[in-house]
């Protein structure tokens, strides 16, 4: 297969245009590369022309007003981009059944249409998926779909990688711009090398490997990632039965650097798109080759204990919720988003709707969103209003404007704060203060 040598310029067409597809399209943009982002929801296509950005993400606005018009683009029509690219990044959503299996049907429909313009193509362009697909989906899945919509081989008519994404939401774009390493899954030397040639500027080390052990280089840094979280609440458990502050323990334990001290912070359990979809999906990708995988199962277990925990902490200081008011400070996934999926905010909110307490909301970012999921909340658009008349407030997103509140705590009907994610230092605020964990 012929690949562009000498550096320079690849066509570089991205698809899918969520949060993944946006800033990897804007980062390979600012290196110069030309880069067509290929999106289905007209509506996104028409506003990300016009220069808004659908999702909020630091950094990301400035990059892209830089680069849109110039080295990148975006369009509906994949069949006027496909045949003229030299790479092709698939960066489209891989969600959960309810069973757990993973759903290619995205990865499906981009890779048909992706092989069917190939078809009539004379450029022989290398094909990477990006967005995280279980350990043999390259090989089972993708190259079988693109031979045969394309009646072109693999490897000799074009070539095949995965190039997974460790970007967090929040800090996207310089993980993006500066990552600490670049995996690269590839059939051949040739669809590697056309990969890092497009990565080329970037710093952080290359890791260059076949392309399922690539695949399973993402499943298992967020496995690893969210194993940490639920050890560490676990420990955590225990330290409270014990009246040992969690925090003290970990820090120590982190400084352990065959260990280190990142993903240590005990609390109310972790959130987003990827730990829990992505541990399920292993867990049953384990499950149909007979393995039992126990230790990934329960990571998810714990995590799904912990917004239990803090509710029946507030059980045990207030007696039965019914009918209390409930301050729910926090409802995104983590701080610095407005990402509600899978938020210990919303489980918590959950479980106390369902023991009957009123629940009265605030977050900085995420209501819009955590209304259009839960709206039998209340959402006030302050702490202070959220904790007016409270019985009691639970603290599940450690925004760092919670840490500034002080006489907001006054107006409560009781001042008992339960803190899921150590987002206070209760010193002074004459509060009544338990932690989750601590
Ligand atoms: C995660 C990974 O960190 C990224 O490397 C990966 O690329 C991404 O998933 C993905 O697969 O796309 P993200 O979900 O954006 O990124 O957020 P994290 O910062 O990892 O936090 C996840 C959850 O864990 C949050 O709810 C956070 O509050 C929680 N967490 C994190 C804890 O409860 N304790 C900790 O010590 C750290």
């Amino acid at each position: 297969m012929p690949v562009r040598s000498g550096g320079g310029p690849l066509r570089i067409a991205v698809a899918g245009g969520g949060y993944v597809g946006l800033v990897t399209a804007a980062g390979l943009a600012s290196l110069g590369h030309r880069v067509n982002v290929v999106e289905v929801r007209r509506a996104w296509v028409n506003a990300l022309q016009a220069g808004q950005l659908p999702i909020s993400e630091p950094g990301l606005d400035e990059l892209w007003s830089k680069v849109i018009g110039d080295e990148l683009h975006v369009t509906a029509e994949g069949d006027k981009i496909y045949g003229a690219s030299d790479l092709i990044l698939v960066c489209v959503g891989t969600p959960s059944r309810e069973d757990g299996t993973q759903d290619l049907s995205y990865i499906r429909a981009a890779v048909q249409e992706i092989g069917e313009v190939m078809s009539g193509s004379v450029v022989n362009p290398v094909v990477a998926i990006k967005s995280s697909v279980l350990p043999g989906t390259a090989d089972e899945v993708v190259r079988p779909l693109l031979e045969k919509a394309s009646g072109r081989r693999a490897g000799a008519d074009f070539g095949l990688a995965n190039v997974p994404e460790f970007l967090a939401e929040g800090t996207a774009v310089g993980d993006f711009l500066n990552p600490q390493r670049i995996v690269v899954g590839a059939l051949d030397k040739p669809s590697a090398e056309r990969v890092l040639a497009a990565h080329e500027g970037i710093g952080g080390r290359r890791i260059v490997t076949d392309l399922r052990t690539a695949e399973m280089i993402k499943y298992t840094s967020n496995a690893f990632l969210a194993s940490r979280v639920s050890l560490s609440n676990e420990i955590g458990n225990m330290c409270k039965a014990l009246s040992i502050d969690a925090y003290k323990v970990l820090e120590a334990v982190g400084m352990d650097d065959r260990i280190g001290p990142k993903f240590l912070r005990a609390g109310v359990g972790f959130g987003g798109s990827c730990f829990s979809k992505d541990v399920r999906a292993l867990a049953t990708q384990a499950g149909d080759l007979g393995l039992e995988a126990r230790l990934l199962r329960a990571i998810l277990e714990v995590n799904e204990g912990q917004p239990g925990r803090l509710v029946d902490l507030l059980e045990r200081k207030l007696g039965s919720l019914r009918g209390r008011r409930i301050a729910l400070l926090g409802l995104a996934f983590k701080p610095g988003t407005s990402d509600v999926r899978e938020s210990r905010g919303l489980a918590v909110a959950r479980l106390l709707l369902q023991v009957g307490a009123r629940v009265v909301a605030y977050d900085p970012e995420a209501a819009p969103n955590a209304r259009a999921e839960v709206p039998d909340l209340e959402y006030e658009g302050s702490a202070r209003e959220a904790l007016e008349g409270a019985d009691g407030a639970v603290i599940t997103t450690e925004w760092p404007e919670f840490s500034g509140l002080k006489e907001e705590f006054k107006s409560m009907k009781r001042p008992l704060v339960l803190d899921g994610r150590r987002a206070l230092n209760p010193e002074g605020l004459g509060i009544e203060y338990e932690g989750l964990c601590w």
